[in-house]
């Protein structure tokens, strides 16, 4: 394949992805987008082997063979809950991916720029190999604080910000070193590459800094923070990728690592401003942020909650003109979503009118919510995000609560002390009724009490959700 149908193959390729965020971003085309997104990747994948680029078949054929083999089984097997992490450990190999080609691309004998190429090039390798780095072992960490390998709590090391500033100092440093370390042009094509010996060196130092950055900057994270961190995460292996592709010479991988970075970056705005924070806080563990991620002391005098059982909720919701149905984490681990979506055709064939309630960082990625709502079948129109609703559950007859627990604590509202104060919240409280189904009283990601659970006209429907839910719809 000659280079022109390589860079036509690419720039379709780099066409359908862009087609596959816009379809992603909303539920009806979602599919579609993902169609999209596959017929790009195999586009691009088939031009890059055919291209010029690629000589040892043999190699490429037995890596890509492991590889899809390791990856088409882990993803069968893979559970709906477990998705966050494997994202996480996805994340993991770019950044990782993004390292090796780093010190490949320095390494190897025939990267013989001079002069200011020579200082791009270097640049482009050490940025890569940067975040490559952090977004290694930062996503390592997150993989093991969502798989809860790794407690969800804050590590808040003394004196971390002045750690952070002296790995960026020394990282900015070693930086200029390392262009200063570059060979110069007489010495190419001999053996004297004393400069080559030290640059290695140095960028061996600065992936250390790097590895060290990206377990601190995430260990500092405290478990309602993660959202963020995800989303960020997923941003810095876009430009982990983008970087790749400068090193490598690649426009299709500068391309698409840009359109993951800044769509990631996109999402981590969103996140933030969802969980009323600050970016810089939250990347930098709650900096000037007295609220950020400890976990709750949880010793204010509750009272005691009341239990109920399905019985009496199906009276209940036989009786209501409105229900609202919040789901949440839980919802996910019982996989509930299918009798949930039974449970709201019945209401609703009974005149209820049923809707649902999407916090933003329900579940444990973004969307968890909306995907398992779409596996079930339940209509896109009755799904509503938490701006769209919060405003009608004080006029709400019944609302039930499914595996969700951080999303509806009122504390994020009452109590400033709290490690979730400022977070909004789905304000189910107000509503006339609340059932909440969970197994016990057991708090949720972020560690945190929840007062909910003692309001007066809360009800505890105690076990497993989808257990929880076929018995509401076996009285109703
Ligand atoms: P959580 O606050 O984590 O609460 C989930 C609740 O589900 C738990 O309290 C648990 O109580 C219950 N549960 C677990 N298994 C259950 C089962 N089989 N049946 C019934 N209940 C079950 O979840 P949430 O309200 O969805 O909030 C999400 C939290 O995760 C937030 O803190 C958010 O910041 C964090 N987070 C979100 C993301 C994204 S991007 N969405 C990523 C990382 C972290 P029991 O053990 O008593 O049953």
């Amino acid at each position: 394949m000659n280079q022109g149908m390589v860079t036509a193959a690419y720039i379709i390729a780099a066409i359908l992805f862009i087609l596959s965020l816009a379809g992603l971003s909303k539920q009806e085309t979602a599919r579609r987008g993902n169609q999209a997104g596959i017929a790009g990747m195999a586009i691009a994948v088939l031009a890059t082997i055919i291209g010029d680029g690629v000589s040892s078949y043999g190699i490429l054929l037995v890596t890509v063979g492991v590889g899809g083999a390791i990856g088409a089984y882990l993803a069968r097997r893979v559970e709906m809950t477990q998705m966050p992490e494997l994202v996480a450990m996805l994340h993991s190999f770019v950044g990782l991916a993004a390292v090796l080609v780093g010190f490949a691309s320095y390494l190897t004998p025939e990267s013989h720029f001079v002069g200011a190429e020579r200082t791009i090039h270097d640049v482009e390798i050490y940025l890569g190999v940067l975040i490559g780095g952090l977004t290694f072992t930062g996503s390592v960490i997150a993989f093991g604080k969502l798989s809860g390998k790794v407690g969800s709590r804050a590590l808040i090391l003394p004196h971390r910000h002045m750690i952070n500033i002296g790995i960026g100092v020394a990282c900015l440093v070693l930086l200029f070193m390392f262009i200063g370390a570059a060979p110069d042009a007489d010495s190419l094509g001999t053996t004297e590459h004393s400069g080559k010996g030290t640059g290695t060196f140095i960028l061996i130092l600065m992936t250390l800094l790097s590895f060290a950055f990206g377990v601190h900057m995430v260990m500092a994270i405290g478990g309602a923070d993660m959202p963020v961190v995800i989303s960020m995460l997923n941003s810095y292996s876009g430009w982990a990728a983008a970087a790749t592709g400068f090193m490598l010479s690649n426009d299709l991988l500068i391309v698409v690592g840009a359109l993951v970075g800044s769509s990631g970056a996109i999402l981590s705005y969103i996140m933030c401003r969802a969980m009323n924070r600050k970016f810089l806080s939250v990347i930098m563990g709650g900096w000037g942020d007295t609220a950020g991620g400890g976990v709750d002391a949880g010793d204010e005098e509750h009272g005691e909650a009341i239990g109920v059982n399905a019985d009496e909720v199906a009276e209940m919701c036989r009786n209501a003109d409105s229900v609202v149905i919040v789901p949440g984490y839980g919802m996910a681990v019982a996989h509930a979503q299918h009798p949930v979506s039974e449970l709201t055709k019945r209401l609703k064939d009974a005149g209820v009118n049923v809707r649902f309630a999407i916090h933003p960082v329900a579940g444990r990625m973004p969307g968890h919510m909306n995907v398992l709502l779409a596996e079930a079948n339940v209509p896109y129109d009755l799904v509503l995000e938490m701006d769209e609703i919060n405003e009608d559950l004080a006029s709400t007859d019944v609302v039930i609560v499914i595996g969700a627990n951080d999303i509806v604590n009122p504390s994020a509202q009452e109590n400033p002390n709290s490690p979730i104060a400022g977070m909004p919240v789905l304000e189910v409280w107000k509503a006339r009724q609340v059932i909440v189904s969970k197994r016990s009283m057991a708090t949720g990601y972020a560690g945190v009490e929840n007062p909910l659970f003692f309001r007066e006209n809360t009800r505890m429907l105690f076990g497993d959700a989808k257990e929880s839910v076929n018995g509401i719809l076996a009285n109703l």
